[in-house]
């Protein structure tokens, strides 16, 4: 986690540090700071948000057209000024911002102790300035040198970005297994952890690979080599990103905007990619694997977060369209539990940024096991999308909340066309179903629309329980993992206790819970399972349970039982949670904003996880 942003050329360096920092500060807020070079060295730190430092700011002097900035995401070391980036060198003479992990940072740090170093922060990143400072000291090299050097000696994952005093007019980067982009400009350079804060000044760009250092400089020149000191020719990509989807276009929060953006983004997850009257679904990454894909022994999907939830509908999707084994494994626990994988397994990775470490680690073993790996991401360029043998962008545009909302309607929209794609293929579904279900897709963005606009209702509600300590959230079939996914919504933004629940399991357990100052949310559009959540319903009111249906338009049977329904449009079953899970995000939205709450930036979270 953690972002960082970087400038070099002729013009002031510090309002772009903060624009670009505020765009970042999805990967976390706990503190921010900038370095700027004017001769000597300014830096700046605060405990806080990006206006925290922006407040403190004022009156110092801000000059420099050379700068560094970083929003932190604490790993190492509480959020408090003193573990703010950037970390200065013993010696003042170099600065840099990091994002990652240096594992072995307590070993460098003994060995640095002794070498007559002090440390004044909690940090790993002030170990790695210290560690650079110590060989560009010993053995006199240039500060790209000294960087590439101590890298060698580094265990763990990074971004950096360095600044030299003493050779003012370049700047140092290097990644392993934290994204850095590298914009360039007419005549000047922007480097950050995505390409957000870039694309306001130029669209063209690089993104630097593991292992490899660019120095930029002032007079135009951008060089790329490895740690191993081999140099590697640029490779220059043009940005497809629009600067106003960054903007919160009229909204008060980034995640209201991406709740009401869902009509649009299905439908461009959609666009050149199938036709419902001709018949057809063309997903053009995995074109030259889709036989392979069909064949498959089975799948393995490997996510965290939102994405696993989405991973936990694939299954339904694949094994009751196309007939395909699927598992659903939370990445972090694949990775390291010895997994059994073949040549005949596809392992799909669904990742809303492609940067989550965990589900990184476990693509690359799938790999290195010689299973196809498939990606399916939303941002462009990403690290999961330059590892995967194929894939699909899911293209929701950027998402900023930290909460997940556009990106999972965007991942089910995708997974539910590939599972469409390879039941045709494996005639596993009947032409007639096969047309019904690819029409219906074609109206869900209206459907989405029309939930959209029942949204004072639901606000309603969230009104009615904005006390609550504790919420119950339940679904069967398609519609569990909607229930999880329901729960992790409301507990992440309003930090009320919520639990998702397969309904039939409630009587093993959560059923203790129930009594009337419980809010249970029972997600019954499902139109197989009916009468059995009726019961379940029935269940919940005979404890005197409060209960929030998500029925059918006309549902009269619910109506009649539940203290609260919301009524969604009717659809096919295998597509219900495109539309079931949408006003579970508004519920937990208008719960999290009657309590106060900081809804895009929810405490102790970040949107990109790129620490295990
Ligand atoms: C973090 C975010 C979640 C997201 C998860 C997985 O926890 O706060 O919203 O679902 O990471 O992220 P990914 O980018 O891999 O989908």
């Amino acid at each position: 986690m953690c972002g960082i942003v970087a400038y070099l050329g002729n013009k002031s360096a510090y309002p772009i540090m903060i624009k670009g920092l505020q765009r970042l500060e999805y990967r976390g807020y706990d503190s921010a700071g900038v370095a700027l070079l004017n001769g000597s060295l300014t830096i700046i730190r605060r405990k806080g948000k990006v206006k925290d430092l922006e407040d403190f700011a004022v009156g110092k002097n801000l000059s420099g057209t050379v700068g560094i900035g970083h929003t932190r995401w604490a790993t190492h070391g509480k959020p408090d000024d003193r573990n703010a980036h950037p970390h200065l060198s013993g010696n003042g003479r170099l600065t840099l911002v990091h994002n990652g992990i240096i594992e072995n940072y307590d070993t460098l740090k003994k060995a640095l102790e002794k070498l007559g170093h002090v440390f004044h922060s909690e940090t790993d990143t002030e170990v790695l300035v210290h560690l650079i400072e110590e060989i560009q000291t010993r053995d006199n090299l240039v500060i790209e040198e000294a960087v590439r050097v101590a890298l060698q000696k580094v265990v763990g994952a990074y971004a950096i970005v360095v600044i030299d005093k003493e050779d003012p007019d370049k700047l140092v980067a290097a990644r392993k297994a934290s994204p850095l982009v590298i914009g360039i400009g007419t005549d000047d350079f922007y480097i950050a952890s995505d390409a957000t804060p870039i694309v306001e000044y130029t669209k063209k760009v690089v993104y630097l690979n593991d292992e490899e250092i660019a120095v930029v400089k002032k007079d135009g020149s951008l060089q790329i080599f490895t740690i191993s000191n081999e140099m590697q020719k640029p490779h220059i990509q043009q940005l497809d990103m629009e600067l106003e989807r960054l903007e919160k276009e009229g909204f008060d929060y980034f995640m209201l905007k991406e709740i009401h953006e869902q009509p649009r983004t299905i439908a461009d997850g959609m666009r050149g990619r199938m036709n419902a009257e001709e018949g057809w679904i063309r997903l053009g990454g995995v074109a030259e694997y889709v036989n392979k894909m069909s064949k498959a022994q089975r799948f393995i999907i490997v996510a965290c977060g939102t994405s696993w939830h989405a991973g936990l509908i694939a299954e339904y999707l694949f094994e009751d369209l196309a007939r395909i084994p699927v598992e659903v494994e939370y990445a972090s626990e694949f990775r390291y539990r010895n997994p059994i994988i073949t040549e005949n397994d596809v392992v799909i990775a669904l990742s809303q940024s492609g940067e989550t470490a965990d589900t990184m680690a476990a693509l690359e073993m799938a790999k290195e096991k010689g299973a196809l790996i498939y990606g399916l991401v939303n941002v462009v360029g990403s690290s999961i999308a330059r590892l995967t043998d194929a894939g699909s962008y899911i293209h929701a545009g950027p998402e900023i909340g930290v909460a997940s909302t556009k990106a999972f309607t965007g991942q089910l929209t995708l997974l539910t066309l590939m599972a469409l794609k390879l039941a045709y293929l494996k005639g596993t579904i009947t032409n007639s179903y096969f047309h019904e279900l690819l029409t219906e897709l074609e109206n869900i963005p209206a459907k989405i629309g029309k939930i959209l606009q029942n949204a004072e209702q639901i606000e309603y509600i969230a009104g009615e329980f904005k006390g609550a300590s504790n919420a119950l959230y339940l679904g069967r079939g398609y519609n569990f993992p909607v229930a999880l996914e329901g729960a992790l919504k409301l507990k992440e933004i309003s930090y009320i206790h919520a639990e998702g629940y397969p309904a039939a399991e409630m009587k093993h357990g959560p059923i203790a819970l129930i009594d009337e100052n419980m809010p249970v949310i029972v997600i019954a559009n499902n139109k197989s399972a009916y009468e059995k959540i009726v019961s379940n319903i029935q269940e919940v009111k005979a404890r005197r349970g409060v209960v929030i249906a998500i029925v059918e338009e006309g549902d009269e049977v619910i109506k009649h039982i539940a203290d609260y329904t919301i009524e969604i449009p009717a659809t096919e079953e295998p597509l219900s949670p495109l539309l079931s899970v949408i006003p579970l995000q508004l519920f937990a939205y208008y719960i999290a904003i009657l309590r106060g709450c900081n809804v895009d930036q929810p405490r102790n979270l970040a949107k990109s996880v790129t620490v295990e």
